[in-house]
């Protein structure tokens, strides 16, 4: 099975086995949470009534586009579930998060929901975190100097870019993305990271995910707790 496949069939399979009618759900970014967001669209034509809050502008335009109600992640107090996909994941479910540049909202959203679910191809599952250079956004203004203060933590950075210029998050701000060779402690990295002045927010998701919907040899979906 190529990716495409997989991450068609561990997206449609989010929605079908999770999402249920009336509910409010946090709509992911990328190539995997696009199938999520499609077969959620399939649903409301059949007769569901589903509301959405999007993590990135791109998701926004693409809920939009299939018919799905979006509100204001202010307007509710949690979301019912959140469905979005994952750069690394790991056997403790701590995954890292930001190939797409919206690690900021897609934390908000998982953070808010009743039920974290991550969606990824057979590529994800990692045995340790590092090999993605780990996204961390941080504003503009001094973005050297906060680019160096994360240096210190050992990992080589470069600051994110699109087409020859600076890429600019949804939320206006940079991305450095930081090549460790591997992340030995994942839960007290995302806190020194966070202390860094100039640091908006990190990728790692850690003790967030409550599901992981995937690909087991190349074949089977597995979903696990
Ligand atoms: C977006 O910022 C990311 O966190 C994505 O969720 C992650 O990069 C996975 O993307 P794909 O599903 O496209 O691999």
């Amino acid at each position: 099975m190529d990716r495409q496949n997989e991450k068609a069939l561990v997206g449609e399979a989010a929605a079908t086995q999770f999402v249920k009618d009336g509910m409010t759900i946090g709509l992911g970014t990328g190539s995997t949470a696009y199938y999520v967001i499609k077969k959620m669209g399939e649903m409301i034509k059949a007769g569901m009534t589903l509301k959405g809050v999007a993590t990135s502008k791109a998701t926004e335009k693409l809920a939009i586009e299939c018919g799905i109600q979006l509100i204001d992640i202010n307007e509710v107090e949690e979301l019912d579930l959140a469905i979005d996909g994952a750069d690394e994941i790991d056997a403790n479910f701590y995954a890292t998060k930001g190939g797409g540049g919206a690690l900021l909202r897609e934390k908000i959203i998982a953070n808010a929901a009743k039920t974290f679910i991550v969606v990824a191809d057979g590529s994800k599952k990692v045995q340790s975190l590092g090999k993605f250079p780990l996204p961390i956004e941080v504003v503009p203004f001094g973005y050297k100097q906060t680019e160096r203060a994360i240096r210190k933590f050992g990992c080589k950075t470069e600051i994110r870019e699109k087409d020859g210029e600076i890429f600019v998050t949804d939320n206006g701000n940079y991305i450095v993305d930081c090549s460790f060779s591997s992340i030995q402690n994942p839960t007290q990295l995302q806190q020194d990271l966070n202390n860094i002045v100039g640091v908006v927010e990190n990728g790692l998701f850690i003790d967030m995910v409550d599901v992981l919907i995937s690909i087991k040899e190349h074949k089977e979906i597995s979903v696990e707790y």
